[in-house]
């Protein structure tokens, strides 16, 4: 046993440590991964995984230590410790490319220790299916870390969905069901630390983090609406999955900046179709979860695709998806598209109400994410800047505010959260009000993820 877990650890350290040397698609790279694949091969005999972790300077893979140590096996070693990494564990089904893509992360990652949850939404980004990673005991449980968790995992599950459909495989509908509980608890627990997640857009991997985006927010206006949980999980999953029809077109398809021909606008048409008949293979999905992703796009005003027949009855819920959608897709940056500001979107909303969107829930969206929507940055009557870090509680009075920089515009070492409520001594008025919105790209030293990173919820 001993030499069969040194052997798993040699070979991705060797791997590792010619990826410094070597391309990715060199065999020195290569073949000590397809190596370390088939090391690990016997272990899932008897077991669903193996962890591998790090306690005092010694590697220990599934409790047994690893003491004849190599340089690469050093290098490697070093590497979890920097990134902060300290447990990692393989689980049955692990393939070739997800151990390659995991030693590409070792080696490319530059910072140290990043927070485990950052860790996971990469790693399921960069599409690790069966590599988890896992922080041991004394591991932060404020809400926020908590969010990016689920958040994690939610990406996890709608990267391995995807993946599945390109391969011909039908996805597995109980990790939706799972991975849409856990997120609608959280937004009944702190609606605020999960609606943050949403503002930390990806660029690269939109796709992904928008299905993510638009189940979350979805499930915010699913609770407002004082829908029931199973209708509410309905909603999630449905966000969910809304575009997993997307995976039957053509990739550069799905990527191309500026407007589609006729020809290509007709292939995108197709795609809640598509989600339709994909959903009606997988276990644990409503039957109004599917007739909501075949309608996502239908329209309030039934002037979209697939085009209703007259006396078609439309789901309520697949006007929800319908706002969800368009409000991620108006607050991210696309190829084609600067970000607007929450505020913005919904004002271009207010404008698609009674047409695309239905008036209603449009209004139920303002409401559902206040006047200055969370991650909102705006300017105080000090001249302060600072970034809107929490709702009011009941939607009405002021939101909880960070100040992220000074009157003169400079950057705070940290941002510091401040009450607008707090009077001022010599006149018994607040000493901070709202002036007014700012366009973020104004002060591009401002990291969202790090900002919500230092500010409690
Ligand atoms: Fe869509
Ligand atoms: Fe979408």
């Amino acid at each position: 046993m001993e030499s069969a877990v040194a052997g798993v650890v040699r070979s991705l350290g060797a791997s590792l440590k010619n990826l410094g040397l070597y391309p990715t698609t060199h065999p020195l790279v290569r073949t000590p991964v397809e190596k370390c694949h088939a090391e690990l091969a016997p272990f899932f005999t008897d077991r669903s995984e193996l962890v591998l972790t790090v306690s005092d300077g010694t590697l220990v893979l599934e409790g047994v230590p690893i003491f004849q140590l190599t340089s690469s096996l050093e290098l490697f070693m070093a590497r979890l410790g920097t990134i902060g990494l300290p447990a990692v564990i393989f689980e049955r089904g692990v393939s070739v490319e997800d151990i390659e893509l995991f030693v590409r992360f070792l080696h490319e990652t530059r910072e140290q220790g990043v927070p485990i949850p950052e860790i996971k939404s990469r790693l399921a980004r960069w599409g690790v299916t069966h590599i988890r990673v896992t922080a041991t005991e004394d591991e932060e449980n404020d809400d926020f870390t908590l969010a990016r968790e689920i958040y994690g995992s939610a990406l996890n599950v709608v990267v391995r969905a995807l993946k599945d459909v390109r391969n011909g495989k039908t996805p597995d509908g109980a990790e939706s069901d799972r991975v849409v509980r856990e997120m609608s608890g959280m937004v009944s627990r702190n609606r605020d630390a999960m609606l943050a997640l949403t503002l930390i857009k990806n660029f690269d991997e939109y796709t992904y983090n928008h299905s993510v985006n638009v189940s979350v927010l979805s499930l915010a206006v699913g609770e407002t609406l004082g829908l029931s949980e199973s209708e509410r999980i309905g909603v999630g999953v449905a966000g969910l999955l809304h575009d997993v029809g997307k995976t039957q077109l053509a990739l550069d398809l799905i990527r191309k900046p500026g407007t589609l021909t006729v020809d290509e606008f007709e292939e995108i048409k197709k795609h809640p179709e598509e989600g339709f008949a994909i959903l009606g293979k997988m276990t644990h999905i409503q039957d109004s979860t599917r007739a909501v992703v075949r309608e996502h796009h239908m329209r309030f005003d039934r002037t979209g695709y697939p085009r209703p027949d007259p006396e078609h009855r439309m789901n309520a819920h697949s006007y929800v998806i319908a706002v969800a959608d368009c409000y991620d897709a108006l607050t991210t940056m696309r190829s084609y598209q600067k970000a607007r500001t929450p505020q913005q979107a919904l004002e271009i909303m207010r404008k698609l109400a009674g047409k695309s969107l239905d008036p209603d829930l449009v209004e139920l969206m303002e409401r559902s994410l206040g006047v200055y929507p969370v991650g909102t940055m705006v300017r105080l009557n000090t001249m302060e800047v600072a970034v809107v870090t929490g709702t009011p509680d009941g939607g009405k009075g002021e939101p909880k505010v960070a100040i992220l920089f000074d009157r003169s515009g400079n950057p705070l070492p940290a941002p510091q959260g401040v009450d607008l409520k707090e009077p001022d001594p010599s006149s018994g008025r607040p000493r901070r009000m709202i002036l007014g919105t700012v366009n973020p790209l104004m002060h591009p030293p401002v990291s969202i993820s790090g900002i919500l990173q230092a500010v409690s919820f």
